[in-house]
C-alpha cells in the first residue's frame, strides 16, 4: 500500500496500516516535509516507517492512496498515471468533490476508488499529526470498473485497517454530498471565524447553517442525490461535536495561508447551483468571503 502526502488524513491512513502490521510505504511528495509522528486519540505516539528508496512503477498488488488536497489531484493523478499499472487500485480522498470527473480524464481504464471521511485530524506541526475525533469512512467506486467485485473486499479490509468503520458505499455520490453538506457547513464558518469546530455549536451560528443545509440539499437534490434534509442540521452538528477539538481544514489552510479547498466544497454547489437555476445566497457568501481573505 502506498501513501501519498504529508497531510493529517494521510498520516492517520499511515499510522493505522503501521498498528496493523500492514506493509506500507509513505511518499512524500516534492518540497514536502516527512511526518514522522501521528498521536492516536488515547494519545499513543505512533512513529511512522520511511521507505529509503523510491519504487519505479506499481504494479496491480500495490494500492495507491492519495489523501490530498482537492486542487492537488489533478496534478497527482497525472504524475502517477506514467507510474501504475492499469490494474493498480487507486483511492482518492479528498475533502469536496471533483473527484470522479478528475479519475475519468487520467484514469480512466484503472480501478478508482473515491474514500470520504468524517474523523477530525490536525497536524501540529510539520512532522506531527493529531487525531482529534472519532469519525467513520465512506468507500465506493468513482465509476465501474471489471475487477470492482474482486477488488472490494480487498481495499475495505484496508481501508478499515487505515482509517476505519468503513462502510461500502453503491451510491457514492449521495455519501460525497452528504460530506460536503458537512464541509460547506463547517469549513468557511470556522476559517472565517478563526475558531475550532466546537464553536459551531453556538446558537448563534445555527441559522446559518440551517441556511447551508437548505441550499445544499436543493442543490443536491437538483443534481439528482437526495439528502435528508429534516436531519441535515443534526448531522452537521454531531460532527461539530465529534471533532469539537479540531480546527477544520480549511481554518488551518486559512491560517497558514495555504491555498484552500474553497472552489471544490462551496464553490461546487455555487456552480452546480448556477447551472441549475437555484439561488444559493449563504453559500455564495460564504464563498465570496474565504475567496477574499
Ligand atoms: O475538513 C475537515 O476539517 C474535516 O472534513 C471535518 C470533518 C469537517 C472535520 O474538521
Amino acid at each position: 500500500m502506498n501513501i501519498v502526502g504529508s497531510g493529517a488524513i494521510g498520516g492517520l491512513c499511515a499510522a493505522g496500516a503501521q498498528r496493523a502490521n500492514l506493509p506500507y510505504r509513505a511518499i512524500v511528495r516534492e518540497h514536502s516535509n516527512k511526518l514522522r509522528f501521528v498521536e492516536g486519540l488515547d494519545g499513543t505516539i505512533t512513529h511512522l516507517d520511511y521507505a529509503e528508496h523510491d519504487i519505479a512503477k506499481l504494479g496491480e498488488h500495490d494500492v495507491l492512496i492519495l489523501p490530498l488536497k482537492a486542487f492537488q489531484i489533478g496534478d497527482a493523478l497525472q504524475q502517477w498515471q506514467k507510474r501504475i499499472n492499469k490494474a493498480t487500485p487507486v483511492i482518492l480522498f479528498h475533502n469536496g468533490m471533483g473527484g470522479t470527473e478528475l479519475a475519468t480524464t487520467w484514469l480512466p481504464d484503472n480501478p478508482v476508488f473515491l474514500a470520504t471521511t468524517s474523523h477530525g485530524a490536525l497536524k501540529l506541526n510539520a512532522d506531527t499529526v493529531k487525531h482529534t475525533g472519532m469519525g467513520s469512512t465512506m468507500l465506493g467506486m468513482a465509476f465501474s470498473h471489471p475487477l470492482a467485485e474482486k477488488l472490494q473486499p480487498v481495499v475495505t479490509a484496508l481501508m478499515e485497517a487505515c482509517i476505519g468503520p468503513v462502510t461500502w458505499r453503491e451510491d457514492m455520490q449521495t455519501a460525497l454530498w452528504q460530506k460536503l453538506l458537512i464541509n460547506c457547513a463547517i469549513n468557511p464558518l470556522t476559517a472565517l471565524e478563526n475558531v475550532k469546530n466546537g464553536a459551531l455549536a453556538n446558537p448563534q451560528y445555527r441559522a446559518t447553517i440551517q441556511l447551508v443545509c437548505q441550499e445544499v440539499c436543493l442543490t443536491a437534490q437538483a443534481c439528482g442525490v437526495q439528502l435528508d434534509e429534516e436531519n441535515a442540521l443534526e448531522q452537521v452538528l454531531t460532527v461539530v461535536r465529534n471533532t469539537a477539538e479540531n480546527y477544520s481544514s480549511m481554518h488551518q489552510d486559512i491560517a497558514h495561508r495555504r491555498p484552500s479547498e474553497i472552489d471544490a466544497i462551496n464553490g461546487y454547489v455555487v456552480q452546480q447551483a448556477q447551472k441549475k437555476g437555484i439561488d444559493v445566497p449563504v453559500n455564495t457568501r460564504l464563498f465570496l468571503a474565504i475567496k477574499a481573505l
